[in-house]
C-alpha cells in the first residue's frame, strides 16, 4: 500500500514531462546495452525520486530533472565524430533541450547540468543534484551488467497505461 501510493506520487511528479512526445522520443535511442534513453531516464528518475524522499528532500524536483537529465537526442553509439566528447557535453545539450520545452527550477536545471559530476568539475549546487547523479551511476552499473533485467521497474512502468503508450523500444530486454 506504501510503495502503491509512493508510485501513484512519484507518477504525479513527471506526469505532464512523460507524456510529451520529446520525452517519449528519447525511447528510439539505446543508452546501455539494451535499455533505452527513456528506460534509462526514468529508473535513474524512479530511483532518485525514492532516495530523495527517503532523506525527506526535493523529491518532485530530482524525479523531474532524473527524467530529462539525458534528453539529449540522438544515439551516442552512431560513431559520429561529434559523439567524441559526448560524456562531458551531454548534460549541456540535454539542458538545453529540457529548457526549450519545458520551464524549470533553478534545481531542475543544475540536477540535469550537473548529473556526470565529478567528470564534469563544476559542483553540484544542490544535494538533489548528487542523489540524481549517484542514482546514474548506480542505474548505469545495472544495466550495463544486464541487472535491469531484475529490477521490477520497467514492468510496473509498462503496467501503467500513460508509460505503456509510449512506443515499443528498438530491443526488447
Ligand atoms: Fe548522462
Ligand atoms: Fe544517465
Amino acid at each position: 500500500m506504501v510503495f502503491a501510493k509512493s508510485f501513484v506520487q512519484f507518477q504525479s511528479c513527471i506526469k505532464d514531462l512523460i507524456e510529451t512526445p520529446v520525452v517519449r522520443t528519447m525511447n528510439n535511442f539505446t543508452q546501455h546495452s539494451l535499455v533505452t534513453t527513456l528506460e534509462h531516464c526514468l529508473f535513474v528518475s524512479y530511483v532518485s525520486f525514492l532516495i530523495c524522499k527517503f532523506l525527506g528532500l526535493n523529491y518532485y524536483a530530482a524525479a523531474r530533472g532524473g527524467l530529462l537529465h539525458d534528453l539529449f537526442l540522438y544515439d551516442w553509439h552512431d560513431g559520429h565524430r561529434d559523439r567524441r566528447f559526448h560524456g562531458f557535453t551531454h548534460p549541456k545539450t540535454a539542458l538545453m533541450n529540457a529548457t526549450m520545452h519545458f520551464n524549470l527550477s533553478h534545481m531542475e536545471q543544475d540536477i540535469i547540468k550537473k548529473h556526470m559530476w565529478p567528470l564534469t568539475l563544476v559542483f553540484p549546487r544542490y544535494r538533489e543534484s548528487y542523489v540524481v547523479s549517484l542514482a546514474d551511476k548506480i542505474c548505469c552499473v545495472l544495466e550495463v551488467l544486464g541487472l535491469y533485467r531484475l529490477v521490477w521497474i520497467r514492468r510496473i512502468m509498462l503496467l501503467h497505461s500513460k508509460f505503456s503508450e509510449v512506443p515499443a523500444p528498438l530491443k526488447s530486454v
